[in-house]
């Protein structure tokens, strides 16, 4: 079968011939029909990323079939037995284990589910680690209430979309930052009432001005403007971050947090229960995912180079 294998760092994925895998007790071969890129693949290549074996194929979103029936994968694998943080077997599909960058997958059946019938192939494959990521962060770790103001920072980001859209969802009002004045009309056109430059040093300033301040922070960025993100949080206000993108959060403000009683979570992907409560919560209010294109699976490097730019508003997928 044709796969993009992991072969060196600071290289893109090697499409090439392999071998379909065998499969052991539980495991079925699926076909893949779709698949998306997570910033994680990027990592991968740039070896920014623990636990790297050369040879994985990689991808870790898919859509697929199965005897006649269509299944999105939920990529959280081992996630254990407390819904409070994952074992210590984790992992996720496409590193170290073979990912849906390929042909054919070979997958535990119990991380199959049925894919929600009002989307699209592809836009059930640019569904589950975005998703379910977007869902924990926002839906477990800050218990938004309806009327809430959410802020989402750099929502061109797969999963920040994911967790705007959940939050529209939940009746929240939604507010944004973004680093283009593009992809704020856009979200603004999907619901947010209103959005910020990051890059605007005055932006916290004008967001305090005009709504005086946020109940919900949802964060994939860090670095050290982090701090931004706590100065205009309303008292009781819950930040949850799960990405460090712009890296390490420097000159934390300690009085502003305790004095305001504000909770701050680190989030990852979502257990398995977090997953199904994804999918409903997708299901009920019809959610279809914000997909920037749809490539055909020629042209993976293309995805990978789109999302290396960071010009994408939403995810990039790959037609199989
Ligand atoms: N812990 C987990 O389980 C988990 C799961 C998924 C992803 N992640 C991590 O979360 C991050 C995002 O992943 P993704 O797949 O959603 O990536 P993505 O689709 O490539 O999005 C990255 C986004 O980061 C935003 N950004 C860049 N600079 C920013 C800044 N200074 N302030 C705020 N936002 C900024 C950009 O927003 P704009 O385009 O709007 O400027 C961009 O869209 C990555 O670091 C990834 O590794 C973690």
């Amino acid at each position: 079968m044709q796969a993009y294998v992991f072969q060196n760092i600071n290289e893109l994925p090697f499409k090439t011939e392999i071998n379909i895998p065998e499969i052991q007790d539980n495991e079925e071969i699926v076909e893949i029909k779709a698949s998306a890129l997570n910033h994680r693949d990027l990592w991968i290549t740039k070896g920014q990323y623990p636990n790297l074996r050369f040879g994985t194929v990689l991808g870790s979103d898919g859509c697929v079939t199965l005897g006649g029936n269509t299944f999105i994968i939920n990529p959280g694998l081992n996630w254990g037995t407390t819904e409070k943080y994952q074992s210590d077997r984790f992992k996720i599909l496409g590193m170290p284990d073979f990912g849906t960058f390929a042909e054919y997958l070979h997958i535990d059946r119990t991380y199959l589910y049925t894919k929600p019938t009002h989307l699209s192939n592809e836009e059930a494959a640019a569904l589950p680690l975005a998703g379910v990521t977007a869902y924990r962060a926002l839906v477990v770790k800050t218990q938004p209430e309806k009327g809430e103001k959410v802020l989402i920072s750099g929502v061109g980001g797969g999963v920040a979309l994911f967790a705007m859209q959940f939050a529209l969802a939940l009746g929240c009002e939604v507010y944004v930052t973004s680093g283009s004045e593009h992809k704020i009309e856009k979200a603004k056109e999907l619901g947010a009432k209103a959005g910020y430059l990051y890059q605007n040093p005055d932006w916290t300033k004008q967001l305090i001005s005009d709504i005086g301040g946020v109940d919900v922070v949802i964060d994939g960025a860090c670095g050290p403007t982090f701090n931004n993100l706590v100065k205009i949080c309303n008292p009781g206000a819950r930040i949850s971050f799960y990405g460090g993108t712009q890296g390490k959060i420097d000159g934390l403000n300690p009085q502003l947090i305790f004095w305001r009683q504000i909770s701050v979570f680190g989030s990852t992907m979502g257990s398995d229960l977090d997953f199904v409560n994804m999918l409903s919560l997708v299901e009920k209010y019809r959610i279809k995912p914000v997909i920037d294109c749809v490539l055909p699976f020629d042209h993976v490097h293309d995805g990978f180079r789109k999302m290396k730019e960071g010009t994408q508003f939403g995810k990039i997928v790959f037609s199989h």
